[in-house]
């Protein structure tokens, strides 16, 4: 829905549909586009422009001013049904613990005995609940009436496990066996869907509302016969045609087990669309994906090709996030961005900015954690000339230089220097 705001009420997660300014006096290069951080909206409010219209399909919605804490709130409305805003109504309240990051913070991973416990902690919350999700994942597959009441208590302790520390979840859920892939595909995206959100600084009952989608999403697979699914080998036109039906059984499923809400049948419907419209199951294009189904695609992919499956070796965090960002017209690349600081990797071969003011690329990751990368200098604001490249370790250790941002715009002279450098 499109929706005029004035400037004050403009936040980071917004999407800008128009402004109140000439398309030539404003840098944004594209006329519609996601705030994506407090950059992007300090540039914008130092335009002077009063007036904003917003389209909260996409982004946030604006906070209503006299009630902070609204019991309706505005979720993306599924594509296709224009005169339909979704609602989501504040129920029975979900037990979670306040985010402890905000939008615009970095995840902090617990370390030494605090993460050994939380490991333990979420290992075991995840063993007790695969049975119980498996069957009614099961019972959807033979058309029997399922109730998502017990899903909902799995994902807000999936919930609370992220809050602590985003990397538990994910790394337990990583190492899936291949019978346990269906099982923790679920959690892992109801994890980053769920991480991913909170990045967005949504409201914390959509936050869950998400989460549960995610946990939903694939569940179409369960009508798709195991024997095609587990295929070790390439699979034919027939069976592929099979397989890209799952968004529809899923939806069919939810629909008629009347269980899920309305972002949990958008999200299993529309997570495998792509943004240039060549995606399935109805070739949607990226101005009219819900916010919900941008984000479900990207955890989506993001958690398939970091796992073992039986066809391909798993991809490193850093690896298949630089791919990603090279897939153009697949994703919401605004999104994906959030999405990487959501996770706190830097891609292989993106550009950083480090605390000290140089340049680099990033060229690995430390093994020993992700999060670290092994960068190489290629410029030096200060020095541009004689700047020697120089790889530097990324580490924990106070005192030594971080990456301060990771910079997407360069100029074509420094872009080439970097591609210089990192060869
Ligand atoms: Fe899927």
């Amino acid at each position: 829905m499109l929706i005029e705001i004035e400037a004050e009420q403009l936040r980071v997660g917004m999407y800008v549909h128009s402004l109140d300014l000439s398309w030539y006096n404003h840098p944004f290069w594209r006329r519609r586009f996601l705030i994506n951080n407090e950059a992007d909206l300090s540039t914008l409010l130092a335009l002077g422009t009063r007036v904003i219209v917003i389209d909260d399909s996409k982004g946030l919605a604006p906070q209503p001013r006299h009630d902070p804490v609204p019991d309706v709130v505005s979720i993306p409305a599924p594509p296709g049904d224009i005169a339909h805003e979704a609602v989501l109504v504040k129920s029975s309240p979900v037990p979670t613990t306040p985010a402890p990051h905000g939008p615009n913070s970095k995840p902090i991973p617990l370390v030494g005995a605090a993460r050994e416990a939380e490991m333990q902690r979420a290992s075991k919350m995840l063993h007790r609940s695969k049975t119980e999700v498996m069957t009614l994942f099961g019972n959807a597959r033979m058309g029997k009436a399922i109730s998502t009441r017990k899903l909902t208590n799995l994902v807000a302790q999936i919930s609370d496990s992220v809050n602590k520390d985003p990397t538990i979840i994910l790394n337990i859920a990583r190492l899936k066996t291949k019978d346990e892939y269906t099982f923790l595909h679920s959690v892992s995206v109801c994890a980053l869907m769920i991480n991913l959100a909170r990045k967005l600084g949504l409201d914390e009952v959509v936050v869950q509302d998400l989460g549960m989608a995610g946990m939903l999403h694939d569940l179409g697979k369960m009508a798709i016969p195991d024997v095609i699914l587990n295929k070790p080998a390439k699979l034919d036109e027939d069976e592929w045609r099979i397989v890209r039906s799952h968004p529809e059984k899923g939806h069919a499923i939810l629909s008629s087990a009347k269980c899920g809400t309305e972002t949990a049948l958008d999200v299993c419907l529309h997570h495998h669309e792509k943004m240039d419209g060549t995606g399935y199951p109805h070739k949607i294009k990226g101005e009219d994906l819900s916010l919900a189904a941008r984000m479900a695609a990207i955890c989506d992919v993001y958690d398939a090709i970091t796992s073992q499956r039986s066809y391909n070796a798993p991809l490193s965090g850093a690896v298949a996030l630089s791919k990603m960002l090279s897939w153009k017209g697949h994703f919401d690349q605004s999104l994906l961005r959030i999405f990487i600081e959501s996770l706190g990797i830097s891609p292989i071969g993106t550009v950083v900015q480090l605390t000290d003011g140089t340049f680099a690329t990033v060229i690995g990751e430390n093994p020993g954690d992700f999060s670290q990368p092994i960068v190489r200098t290629f410029h030096d604001p200060e020095n541009p000339v004689s700047c020697v490249p120089k790889d530097i370790r990324i580490s924990r250790i106070e005192g030594t230089v971080q990456i301060h941002e990771i910079i997407y715009d360069l100029t074509p002279e420094l872009a080439e220097k970097a591609r210089a450098t990192s060869r």
